[in-house]
C-alpha cells in the first residue's frame, strides 16, 4: 500500500491557504487510499524566533484543526513529531549526507533568513537544516508520497535527492519519495498581497483568512481583497494576480474551474461576495467540529498517544538500519 506523510507547523493559525492547499486533500483522498501519516511539526517551529506557551497552544489546535477537517484516527495517523525521537534521530544522519551549500540554496531558507535579519534578530542554525529534518520526517516513514502546496516542492526534492545519495553511498535504505500537489489552490495568495502566499507566519492579517475566522470577518477580508486595475473578470495569473487568486479559491471552494468561473462573472463585487461566501459554507463544518473536540480534550490526548506509538513503530526499523548502514555499532 501506498505511504503518504505530510506535515503542518505550529507557527500561527492555520489559514485557508494550508486548508485548500493540504488538508483538504488529506482528508477527503489521502487517507482513504494510503497508509497515511499526518504529523504537526512541532520541532520545525523552534526554528524561528518562538514563545514556548504559543507552540504548545499551536500544536494542540493545529492537531484538533487536522481532526476537525476530517481526518479520521481509525484511518491514518495522527501524531506531534518531538513525541518520536526518530524524527530528531534521522534527521542527524541526513546532516552527513547534505552539503551546506544545498541548504543554502532552499528559497525558504534564503527569503525568512533575510526576513529575521530585517527584525533584527539573528538566524538560527536550524534554520538552515530545517529542510534536513524535514526530509528525516518523510524518508523515517518509507513515505512514498507527499502531498503538500506547491511552496513546499523543492524540500521534497531534497529529501529524495539525500534517499538517493544515502542509498548509493549505504546500501538501499530508503524509499525515494514524490511531492504530489493539489491541481487546485497550490498556492493560495495573500488577499492584500496577491503576489505573496497566504502563510500563516506573516503578520499581514487582513490578507489571511483564518480557519477559525468567524463568518463576518471572512466576508470583511474577502470583500477587501485587492484586485486589479481592469474591468471585466478573466482568468489571469500573470496580469490580474488578485483577481486570479479569487477565482482560484472560489474554485476550490465549490469544485469548479476558475478560467471557467470568470465567465460567469462581470463585476469584481459579485464575485468577492460568492467566494466569500463560499469560503464560509467550506470553514463552518469545520469550526463546528473544532468547537466540539475542544470541548473534549481528553480525545485528542488520546489520538496524539496512539498516533505516536504507531509511528513510533513505523519509524524505528528504518531509522536504525540507516544507523546500522552508515556505520555506527549496533547499541548492545
Ligand atoms: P506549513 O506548515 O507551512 O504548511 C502546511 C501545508 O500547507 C501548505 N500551504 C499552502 N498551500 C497552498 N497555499 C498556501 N498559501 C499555503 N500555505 C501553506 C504547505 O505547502 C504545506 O503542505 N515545511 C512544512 C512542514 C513539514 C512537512 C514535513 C511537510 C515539515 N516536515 C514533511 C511535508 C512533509 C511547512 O512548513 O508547511
Amino acid at each position: 500500500m501506498t505511504r503518504v506523510f505530510s506535515g503542518i507547523k505550529p507557527t500561527g493559525h492555520l489559514t485557508l491557504g494550508n486548508y485548500l492547499g493540504a488538508m483538504r486533500q488529506w482528508a477527503a483522498v489521502d487517507q482513504h487510499r494510503a497508509d497515511a501519516l499526518f504529523c504537526i511539526v512541532d520541532l520545525h517551529a523552534l526554528t524561528v524566533d518562538h514563545d514556548p506557551a504559543r507552540v504548545r497552544r499551536l500544536s494542540r489546535q493545529g492537531a484538533s484543526l487536522l481532526l476537525a477537517a476530517g481526518l479520521d484516527p481509525r484511518l491514518c495517523t495522527v501524531f506531534v513529531q518531538s513525541h518520536v525521537d526518530e524524527h530528531a534521530r534521522l534527521s542527524y544522519l541526513l546532516e552527513c549526507v547534505a552539503t551546506d551549500g544545498e541548504m543554502r540554496r532552499m528559497i525558504q531558507y534564503k527569503e525568512k533568513a533575510v526576513r529575521e535579519r530585517e527584525r533584527g534578530g539573528s538566524v538560527r542554525l536550524s534554520l538552515l537544516t530545517y529542510p534536513v529534518l524535514m526530509a528525516a520526517d518523510i524518508l523515517a516513514y518509507g513515505a512514498d508520497e507527499v502531498p503538500v502546496g506547491d511552496d513546499q516542492a523543492q524540500h521534497v526534492e531534497l529529501a529524495r535527492d539525500l534517499a538517493v545519495r544515502f542509498n548509493q553511498r549505504y546500501g538501499h535504505t530508503f524509499v525515494v519519495p514524490r511531492a504530489t500537489l493539489p491541481q487546485v489552490a497550490a498556492r493560495v495568495m495573500n488577499l492584500q498581497e496577491p503576489t505573496s502566499k497566504m502563510g500563516k507566519s506573516d503578520d499581514s492579517g487582513p490578507g489571511i483568512v483564518y480557519l477559525l475566522d468567524e463568518p463576518d470577518v471572512v466576508r470583511k477580508k474577502v470583500m477587501r481583497a485587492v484586485t486589479d486595475s481592469g474591468r471585466e473578470v478573466v482568468y489571469d495569473r500573470q496580469s490580474r494576480p488578485g483577481l486570479a487568486n479569487l477565482l482560484e479559491i472560489l474554485a476550490a471552494c465549490t469544485g469548479g474551474d476558475p478560467s471557467e468561473l470568470s465567465g460567469a462573472y462581470d463585476s469584481y463585487g459579485a464575485l468577492k461576495k460568492d467566494t466569500a461566501e463560499a469560503v464560509i459554507e467550506v470553514l463552518r463544518p469545520l469550526q463546528a467540529r473544532h468547537a466540539e473536540l475542544c470541548a473534549d480534550p481528553g480525545y485528542l490526548e488520546g489520538v496524539l498517544r496512539e498516533g505516536a506509538e504507531r509511528a513510533r513503530a513505523m519509524a524505528r526499523p528504518t531509522v536504525d538500519a540507516a544507523y546500522r548502514a552508515i556505520g555506527l555499532l549496533p547499541a548492545l
